[in-house]
């Protein structure tokens, strides 16, 4: 099955087949502080009268509840995400595993919560993807990790392949055997890896894209060739794809036009199941066009004014205009001192000698 749906995950979920799922990521939208409207949902199950159909001609009666009674964003990001979970669950199988991915203003309301509905046992793992980009704030650390917490249905009989985590190189390869340096040695739970690269072929231009290479080692380890993953926030398909080259099932949800158009346009080559919208087809080749006619040629620039005197040290310099290099008379290129491609450049970064 690879089907992308349209919709509200709260609408959604109750549809889908119970277990069918061996592995449930998402990547929730973070709160960021600004004030969001939300609502909590109840979802009920029906003696065959519910608005919506689910799995094994079941209905269910889903209403939306306003959720004015929360001081803050914070406990209302809980009671948004938390009865989705829920209703999620369903849908894994009974050795299936549930990522959450959240960020550090989150991750510890939601890890109480999760430990509350799953029970402490279940918790497996607090992975920290950390990456290094973007500016650096002088008045505190900067943030530059996301936390994914890996949850199990069963808290002894899940999935965990060890043997296709992909390997890393040592950080002092000088201080192993030079079989182990060659094999390399296997993860922790701090996985160095950079942010979807912003020239490189994987970017889709989605806000929040997260990167193939967290999800390619969530999937391989955790569930197997032949079996479905659902991520019921699923933005521009990342999971999707990660699932597919993989030979798994996906089952897409979100509830933004803009997020299904583009996970679909990212996986048309796999075919889809599109529901609740139509990927339009690519607007056909533009016929070639004649040349165009060279246009007459521009009136002459007048010259340019005499170029003024390099201020003295103690006025201040002229920013309003470009500065003019007296040699060439052209603007000086402006030098941008970006941070280093990334300092961070792949997941191999940044381990320890030690092991
Ligand atoms: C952080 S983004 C996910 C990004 C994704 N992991 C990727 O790699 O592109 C969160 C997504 O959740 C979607 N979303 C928010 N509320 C939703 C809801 N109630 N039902 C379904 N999707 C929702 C948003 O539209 C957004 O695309």
């Amino acid at each position: 099955m690879k089907r992308i749906i349209l919709g509200d995950n709260a609408e959604v979920l109750p549809t889908l087949p119970e277990g069918f799922a061996r592995l449930i990521y998402i990547d929730p939208p973070f709160n960021t502080g600004e004030p969001q409207k939300r609502e909590r949902i109840r979802v009920v199950s029906t003696d065959g009268a519910g608005d919506r159909g689910g799995f094994g001609g079941r209905r269910y009666e889903v209403s939306k509840v306003e959720s004015g009674s929360y001081e803050d964003d914070f406990g209302d990001f809980e009671a948004f995400l938390m009865p989705r979970i829920e209703l999620a669950l369903r849908c894994l199988t009974p050795d299936g595993s549930l990522f959450v991915h959240l960020d550090y203003r989150e991750v510890h309301y939601i890890k109480v919560a999760l430990d509350r509905l799953l029970g402490r046992k279940h918790f497996k793992n607090e992975i920290i993807w950390a990456y290094d980009f973007g500016g650096r704030s002088r008045n505190r650390w900067p943030s530059k990790h996301d936390t994914i917490l890996w949850y199990t249905k069963d808290p002894n009989d899940y999935v965990f392949h060890f043997d296709e985590m992909d390997r890393i190189p040592y950080m002092a390869p000088g201080l192993v055997s030079k079989e182990k340096a060659e094999r390399g040695k296997t993860p922790t739970d701090v996985w160095w890896h950079t942010i979807v690269p912003t020239a490189g072929r994987e970017k889709t231009g989605y806000p929040t894209q997260k990167p193939l290479g967290i999800l390619n080692r969530i999937i391989k380890v955790h569930s197997s060739p032949g079996d479905m993953v659902l991520d019921f926030f699923a933005g521009s398909g990342t999971t999707g794809e990660s699932a597919i080259r993989h030979d798994r099932g996906f089952v897409l949800v979100d509830s933004n036009p803009e997020a299904v158009r583009v996970a679909a346009t990212r996986l048309a080559s796999f075919e889809p199941e599109c529901i609740g919208f139509e990927l339009a087809p690519p607007p056909p080749p533009s016929p070639p066009t004649p040349n165009p006619p060279i246009p007459p040629s521009p009136t002459p620039l007048p010259p340019p004014p005499p170029s003024s005197p390099i201020p003295s040290s103690d006025s201040s310099p002229d920013l309003s205009s470009p500065v003019v290099c007296p040699e060439v008379e052209a603007p000086l290129p402006i030098q941008v001192h970006a941070e280093p491609a990334e300092a961070v450049s792949s997941l191999h970064d940044f381990t320890f000698p030690s092991e």
